[in-house]
């Protein structure tokens, strides 16, 4: 399932204008994540850093909590932007495995071109899910 591009193109400029909200003071590494749900509705998130370094969260996971406490679980799509095209961490990766494994992975650096694209199921094969729990 393909998705057509204005909505990549509006994914990854809402992804991208969130980065001006994260919270950095220790990388300056600004993440912005915008998930897009089944429903066609957009939920962004950026990484939210703690003097407490572990407790740190992932743009991505902050996107992706945010539409799941809004009673969203049908993930499509997911941009992700920062400076250089960063990839997805592992936990990330995790966390939308749990949600789709065909979602749609949007990376683009801060000119909003895209660097890589690819579904859950490339950046994470094997995943342990639900069906692991026997
Ligand atoms: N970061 C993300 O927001 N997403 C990722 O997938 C990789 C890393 C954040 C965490 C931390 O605030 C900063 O980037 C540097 O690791």
């Amino acid at each position: 399932m393909d998705m057509d591009l204005e909505k990549k193109i509006d994914l990854i400029r809402i992804a991208n204008q969130a980065r001006k909200w994260a919270h950095v003071p220790y990388s300056d590494y600004p993440v912005g994540a915008a998930v897009l749900t089944e429903s066609g509705k957009i939920y962004d998130g950026v990484n939210i850093e703690n003097a407490a370094f572990p407790v740190t969260i992932c743009a991505e996971r902050v996107a992706i909590f945010k539409a799941v406490s809004n009673g969203e679980k049908d993930l499509k799509a997911i941009a992700v932007v920062t400076k250089n095209g960063g990839m997805p961490c592992g936990s990330c990766r995790q966390v939308m495995a749990e949600f789709n494994l065909e979602m749609q992975v949007i990376v683009a650096d801060e000119n909003e071109k895209i660097t890589a694209e690819k579904t859950v199921n490339d950046l994470l094969p094997g995943a342990f899910r639900s069906d692991s729990l026997v």
